[in-house]
Parts: structure tokens; sequence; C-alpha cells
């Protein structure tokens, strides 16, 4: 009987000592995943600047701003679109001007046409050759090559070779350009956007006013392979610099389960840190971009562009702008400095946000905004000002990653969290 027993007992030891062994390392991973978790605010720390339509107050001091696009000669029509939409949702009231930015000569008819559009406010400027082109030290042959390999691999626009030169212009030497350096503040435009409701108070005062550096519509997942040595040489910048880890950067990665010493291990992975843990790839989409240039023109963001420059990953990779812009602010900005703009109607591609409209904050005799018509339905909790938005879109676009990035400014929990 008690032989029995015994023999019973040795025949789960094994399971026991393994049960033993392996419950300070699940424990210690538990730990790990919890503490990395970023807590939401009580109140609202990025509130929106308003929640209702505005008489537009065309008297007040506007900002030193400018809305700028880059655009090609062959895009005049995609470029009007966009400038078309701004202009009757923003800029018929605010008055500010768009600066054109090609890398080629302009065509007398783009001129014509694009400043005709913008209302006599449209100025036309060539970057100059040495801002669009391979750094002087970089071996041009193996880039070239380098990105015929990546166009074959599939990596979305990595074939192109200007498309190289842009994501590094916009990375870094669009903050160096002569022609925009008398502006503080830029709005940052693309051919074929649609702006889809009225934006009826100046957002440069306002980011001003509230002490922001980077206003933004839309965050989205970057494109892993377009660049799988990016956050390693942004890591490898950010401890030589000893930058601690703010909130919003916390917030753009997701802790490994891995238990201690194996996660470690993880960080050979591409978008993993030195503890192992990964960048969830969520970054602001910077084709819209409403931003502070004293923050990109700063020494220390000028550092991590002439860093990663030097990696060559803009071209031995397809480092993109967006990745770079938006790495840098959960590194350099404080996280209650980034806005999200989530009243602006906006549309790129085939991503949107479109809010759903004001109850009762219309303005429906406002002589101003006479010609902002129709507009959608309104609803309870909305905050659109006249958003013309299809049902299916009345609402924000919700995403994992915009719910992520706005994890420590927002109390409210989104659709992921
Ligand atoms: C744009 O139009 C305005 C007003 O008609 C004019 O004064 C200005 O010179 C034009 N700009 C260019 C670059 O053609």
């Amino acid at each position: 009987m008690l032989l029995r027993r015994i023999s019973r007992a040795a025949r789960r030891l094994p399971f026991f000592l393994l049960l033993v062994t392996a419950a300070p390392f699940i424990l210690e991973a538990i730990i790990h995943v919890w503490r990395s978790q970023v807590p939401r605010p009580a109140r609202d720390l990025d509130a929106p600047f308003f929640t209702t339509c505005q008489e537009p107050d065309v008297a007040a001091e506007r900002e030193n701003a400018v809305l700028v696009m880059l655009a090609r000669n062959s895009e005049r029509q995609k470029a009007k679109r966009t400038v078309r939409s701004i202009e009757a949702h923003f800029n018929q009231w605010f008055e500010y001007p768009i600066l054109f930015l090609n890398d080629e000569p302009w065509d007398a008819r783009f001129i014509a046409e694009l400043n005709k559009t913008a209302g006599g406010r449209g100025i036309f400027e060539v970057i100059p050759k040495n801002q669009w082109t391979f750094p002087d030290w970089l071996d041009q042959d193996s880039a070239k090559k380098s990105i015929e390999a990546q166009g074959h691999a599939g990596a979305p626009h990595a074939g192109k070779e200007g498309y190289h030169h842009m994501c590094r212009f916009y990375s870094g030497k669009f903050y160096q350009l002569e022609a925009l350096s008398k502006y503080k503040w830029y709005w940052r435009l693309e051919p074929d956007v649609d702006f889809t409701c009225a934006i009826t108070y100046d957002p440069f005062v306002q980011m001003a006013k509230h002490k922001k550096v980077y206003g933004y519509t839309i965050a989205l997942w970057e494109v892993g392979k377009s660049c799988p040595g990016l956050f390693h040489a942004t890591t490898a910048w950010k401890s030589l610099k000893g930058i601690p880890s703010s909130s919003l950067w916390s917030a753009m990665m997701e802790a490994s389960w891995m238990p201690f010493p194996f996660r470690s291990f993880l960080s050979w992975l591409p978008h993993r840190d030195a503890a192992g843990d990964v960048w969830s790839l969520c970054h602001f989409w910077s084709n819209f971009e409403i931003a502070d240039m004293d923050f990109f023109r700063s020494r220390a963001y000028q550092d991590y562009f002439e860093y990663l420059d030097k990696k060559g990953g803009f071209y031995q990779e397809r480092w993109g702008d967006a990745a770079v812009h938006s790495l840098a602010i959960g590194m350099l900005a404080d996280p209650q400095q980034v806005h999200h703009f989530e009243d602006i109607g906006y549309r790129h591609a085939k991503f949107y946000q479109c809010p759903a409209n004001a109850l009762d904050g219309q303005l429906p005799d406002s002589p101003s905004l006479v010609k902002n018509k129709p507009w959608s339905p309104e609803s309870a909790g909305g905050i659109g000002c006249r958003c013309e938005c299809d049902g299916k879109t009345g609402r924000n676009f919700q995403s994992y990653c915009l719910d992520r990035l706005k994890q420590p400014s927002s109390p409210k929990k989104g659709w992921f969290s």
C-alpha cells in the first residue's frame, strides 16, 4: 500500500520539478508585460481644440506658417484636387500661403493653374539638387542595386529611386530648405487628398497656444520589410544619447512574453530593442502633418537624422519619413506635445478619418459657412463641423495603432484596449 503510494508520487515528481523551475520564469514574464503597460490618464490630456463649428475669426493674428505640397508636374490634377479641398474647407478664411516643391523645374501650366486654385497665394520652388540625391559618401552603384532588389522583393515603392530620395528629403533635408527658413509652422499636403469637414479655427494658433509640436490625423502600421534595420539604428542612437523612454515611446512598443533571459536573445530580430521587446510598427501617417519646424530643426532631431543617414538605410532599405518622424517624436517630444486632430475629416489613398457632426454645433445661419454644404447628420458626441461623410463613415476611423498611440493622453478606451 505504502509502496504503491510512493511510486505514484515518484512518477509525478518530474512534473512538479518542472513547475517549480518554470514558475519564476513565468512570473517574471508576467511582471515584465504588466510593467510595460502604459497607464491611461484620468482626464483627456489631448482634447480637441473645438468640438463645434466656430465663426471663422478672419481678423485674428496668424501664426508664421505655410502649407507645403511636394508634387510633380504630372500630378497637376491631383494637386488641384487637394488645393481645391483645403481652400474650400479652411484656407478661404485663413489665407495661408501654399508652397509647392518639386525636384524638377515647374511647368508654366502647373504654376498658372495651381496659383489660381490657391487663390493667388501659391509659391513655387525647386528643391536644390544636393538636397534630393544620394549622400556623397554613399556608394551609388551598390545603392542602386539594392533599390532594384528591393523593388523585386515587393516593399511598396521600394524599387523607385525617387521615392528613396523623397523619404530622405522629408526625413531631414526638408527642414533645412532655404524656402522654408522664414516659417516656423508647416501643414503638409499631398496630391490627391480630400478634406471633408470645415476647419473653422486656425490650427497653427491652437497648436502654439497649447504648446503642441506635432499634429496628425491617422496612425497605422509601417510595412515591416521596408525597414528591417530602422528600429535597431534608432534604439542604438537612443541609448547612445541616454534618452529615457517616455510613455509615448512605450505605447509604440509591445512587451515580449518570452521569459528572461531568453527574451534578450530576440533582440537580434528586426524591430526589437535590446530587451527583446518589439516596435509595433505603429506610426503617425506623415502625409498629413501640422508641425513645428523648430522641433525638426533642433540639434537633437538633426543629429538623429544624420545618424540614420550614415547607416545608409534610406537607400539600402526603404526607411520612410513617417516612421522616422514618429520614432523621433516618441524619443524627443513630451507625449502631451502631440495632437490628434480627430475633428479633421481627411482622406488619402484608401485611408480616411471622418468624425460625426456635432449636435447643435453647426452654425446653420453663419454667413461665412454658406458654401460649406451639405453636411451629413449630427449626432450626440460628434465633434465635426459640416463634415461630408457618407453614412458608413460617420465616425472616426478606429484602429489598433490610433488607440495605442493615444494611450498616454486619452482616458477613452478604444476597441482594442
Ligand atoms: C499668383 O497669383 C497672384 C495673384 O494673381 C500673383 O500676384 C502672383 O504673382 C502669382 N504667383 C505666381 C508664382 O505666378
